[in-house]
Formats: C-alpha cells, sequence, structure tokens
C-alpha cells in the first residue's frame, strides 16, 4: 500500500426533503448567490421552483445562470466568472448532474483568479483558491458533488479535458434521491456506467497489497450491479434510487484512490476525446471503450482480472488460469453493459472509423496515458479500433 495524506472537506447532506435545507445552507455562507443550473429538467420537475422559494424565504440576493449543456463549455464558465466578479458574489449554487457542478466548481475558482479560467485546464496550479460552493445533485453519476475535478470543453480548441485540485472540494453538497427521480432511462443508464468505469479506474491498477481498497471497490461494484435493476424497473423507488446515488459519489470521492490504492485513468481521457468530437454521453462513451482496454491490459495483471470474475461476478474458477478466469469476467461486463441498455460499440453510437487516428492523437497530446500499459497513439488507436 501506497503512503497517503488524505483529506475531503466536503460537508454531504443526504437524504429524502433534504433539499429544503438549500436556502439555509447557502444563507450561512453569504447573501449574494450567483445560481447555476442547466436546461429545462429542473423547471419541469419542480426542483427549480423548490430552491428558488427556500432562497426567497432566508431573502437572498440570487443571481442565476441556466443553460449549463452536457458536456459543459469554457464560455458558460466565462459567463458566469465575469457576473461572479461585477456583482460581487459571494457563494456559487449549483443544481444539477456533473455538467453543472462542474461548470459551478470553475466559476468559483475562476471569480478567484485575474486570467482567463481556461488556463486552469493547461496548469492545474493555476487553482489556488475559490468562493463557497453549494451543490444541490439531480444526477447519480460522477462523484462532482465530493471530489475535486471539473471536466470542460473548450469549443474553440476542440478539447474536452479535466481539472484536478483539492480546491475544486464543493463546501457543501445536498444529495436528496427524490431529485433523481425523473432522470431518464437512458441518463440513468449512462450515470450507472459512469461510476462503474470510475471504480474500475481505480480497481484496476499494478499497486500491490491494497485488500482494503478492493474490498471496497468490490462491495460498490456489487452494490451497483444489485440495485440498477430496481431503478430501471422502477424510477421512483426511493432505496434503490439513494443506494445508487451514493454508489455514485463513493465511488468517485477518492477514498478508494487516494487513501493507499491506485489508480488508472486511461479510458477516461480516451472517452473525453469521443465526446470531444461527436457529443456522446460520458457514460455511454465509457461503457464502449472499458470492456476493449480491459482485454488490452489482461496480460499484464491476469490475477487482478481472476479476482475481478470470482468476487465480482461470481463466477467459479472451474480450473480455469488467471488470464482465461479473467477474460470471462471482461465478457461478463460486456453482457452486463448490454443488459442494462448501455452501447458496447462505436457503431451504436453512430461512430465510424473516419476520426479514430484524430481522436487517438489528441488522448495523448499532452503525454503518454494509463499506468498498468502505458498507452501511446498508437496503441490508443488500437483499443478504439477494437471499440467500433
Ligand atoms: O440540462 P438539463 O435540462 O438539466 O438536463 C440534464 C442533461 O440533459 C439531465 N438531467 C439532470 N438531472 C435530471 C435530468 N433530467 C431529468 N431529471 C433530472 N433530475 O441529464 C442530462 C445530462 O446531464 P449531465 O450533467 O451532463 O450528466 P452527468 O451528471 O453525467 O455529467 C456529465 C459531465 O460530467 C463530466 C463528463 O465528462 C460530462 O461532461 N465528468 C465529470 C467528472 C467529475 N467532475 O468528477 C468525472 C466524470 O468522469 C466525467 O468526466
Ligand atoms: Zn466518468
Amino acid at each position: 500500500m501506497r503512503n497517503f495524506d488524505y483529506c475531503n472537506p466536503t460537508r454531504v447532506i443526504f437524504g429524502r426533503g433534504e433539499t429544503d435545507r438549500v436556502g439555509k445552507e447557502c444563507r450561512k455562507i453569504g447573501r449574494k448567490v450567483l445560481w447555476v443550473f442547466g436546461g429545462e429538467s429542473i423547471k419541469k420537475n419542480g426542483i427549480y421552483q423548490r430552491v428558488e422559494a427556500r432562497l426567497r424565504e432566508e431573502e437572498l440576493e440570487v443571481f442565476q445562470l441556466g443553460g449549463v449543456k452536457p458536456n459543459p463549455r469554457i464560455d458558460k464558465v466565462r459567463e458566469g466568472v465575469a457576473l461572479c466578479k461585477k456583482e460581487g458574489i459571494e457563494l456559487v449554487l449549483a443544481v444539477g448532474g456533473g455538467s453543472v457542478l462542474d461548470t459551478g466548481k470553475i466559476i468559483a475558482a475562476g471569480t478567484c483568479y485575474a486570467g482567463d479560467p481556461w488556463d486552469f485546464y493547461i496548469d492545474n496550479s493555476k487553482i489556488t483558491s475559490k468562493i463557497p460552493l453549494v451543490t444541490v445533485l439531480t444526477l447519480a453519476a460522477t462523484g462532482s458533488e465530493m471530489n475535486h475535478n471539473a471536466v470542460i470543453t473548450n469549443e474553440e480548441t476542440g478539447e474536452k479535458l479535466g481539472a484536478k485540485n483539492p480546491v475544486l472540494y464543493p463546501t457543501v453538497s445536498i444529495l436528496d434521491p427524490e431529485n433523481t427521480y425523473t432522470v431518464p432511462r437512458d441518463q440513468t443508464v449512462n450515470g450507472i456506467a459512469d461510476m462503474m468505469a470510475h471504480v474500475f479506474e481505480q480497481y484496476f491498477h499494478p499497486v500491490p497489497e491494497t485488500p482494503l481498497q478492493d474490498r471496497w471497490a468490490e462491495g460498490l461494484m456489487k452494490t451497483i450491479i444489485e440495485y440498477t435493476p430496481r431503478v430501471l424497473e422502477n424510477p421512483t423507488d426511493y432505496d434503490g434510487r439513494a443506494v445508487i446515488m451514493w454508489c455514485g459519489t463513493m465511488a468517485l470521492n477518492h477514498l478508494l484512490e487516494e487513501a493507499g490504492g491506485g489508480g488508472e485513468w486511461t479510458c477516461h481521457p480516451i472517452e473525453h476525446e469521443l465526446s470531444a468530437a461527436y457529443d456522446i454521453a460520458h457514460g455511454a462513451g465509457l461503457a464502449i471503450v472499458f470492456p476493449q482496454w480491459m482485454k488490452y491490459v489482461l496480460d499484464v495483471i491476469p490475477h487482478k482480472f481472476a479476482q475481478f470474475a470470482e468476487r465480482v461476478w461470481d463466477i467459479p474458477r472451474e480450473g480455469r488460469d488467471d488470464y482465461s478466469l479473467g477474460l470471462a469476467g471482461i465478457e461478463r461486463t460486456k453482457q452486463w453493459f448490454q443488459q442494462i441498455g448501455a452501447p458496447v460499440t462505436l457503431k451504436e453510437v453512430g461512430i465510424g472509423p473516419e476520426r479514430l487516428e484524430e481522436m487517438a492523437e489528441r488522448a495523448v497530446k499532452r503525454g503518454k496515458i494509463g499506468v498498468t500499459k502505458v498507452l501511446g497513439k498508437e496503441e490508443v488507436l488500437e483499443i478504439l479500433k477494437m471499440s467500433l
């Protein structure tokens, strides 16, 4: 196990009805609020009206910034930063999924920075402080509600990049599972594929002797597998939504990786090129790429894939060596993605061979990726071709 220094400062308020605390939580921090949200979903399901009423009760001065798109853009961040600076905003409130939360994070950090917020994506160390950030999560997927990442797209440069910095942890996050009842089936599936992928990125690593971290990861994967049918069959199953929501948070609040474990983070940069070039859902891209990456690195850590097959999928060894047992686990993973309705080939999301080379090149533009196998352009291209 590796040495570590782990601190997660986000206060999480979890449970039915907790959305109503948003006004008081904001008021504890300040009076002038920039409220960031996405499209029409929160107006249709009533979250907007509910949050608005709670903010009004506390007599907060609220400025609104709606219209954050999935795969959020730097232009929207710039608009928010300008508003915060002009109006002397004291805190950001982000109500939505990962796209809205990530936008809120970079607005909050950009408000304390003299230059252009895209600079953060060239050099993460330029993020040095932020104004406080309160979030109300409406979609279980990214873990953004309790982590220090923010992924933003720059349409001018065609890049979709992640910034990481401990400054970006939200101050307070309200996780009310009922807010996810209206998430459509395809987005629910994308979110579940994303959280599974987060666990994969932090499970298939070559760091030796991480038994506790492995069991945490396996517990998360088994729980996600067990509860997925419940939320797909009954979108208003409170306990189903609650379990999936907390799994999504735990899958990427850095506990698995930063508290002595390991991290791979190869399929994420590859997927970000797919969603940057084709604007597909992040979770969908991961469901396509991950089983192929798994096959590609199986020979380096076959024992880990065998452990995964036995412990997560309950596949009996039946005399097989690690490699063939691991392969059975990978096949089972792909079948599971298919079963829950996720795409498993690029063709299914309308991506052909035309731009694979360009995407492979971009994925390694800032250096080779991966740990188990270090991947350059040619290796990424091979994985993308396997994904066709
Ligand atoms: O725009 P609205 O109308 O709000 O609709 C959204 C959007 O169309 C809808 N939605 C959200 N909550 C809903 C709802 N619809 C009905 N009922 C609700 N309660 O869902 C759609 C997708 O929303 P989005 O926020 O884009 O989804 P997600 O949470 O999956 O976030 C994806 C983004 O996060 C990045 C991804 O790359 C992508 O840009 N990621 C962020 C990470 C992080 N910060 O740690 C890590 C991830 O690996 C990921 O890269
Ligand atoms: Zn992800």
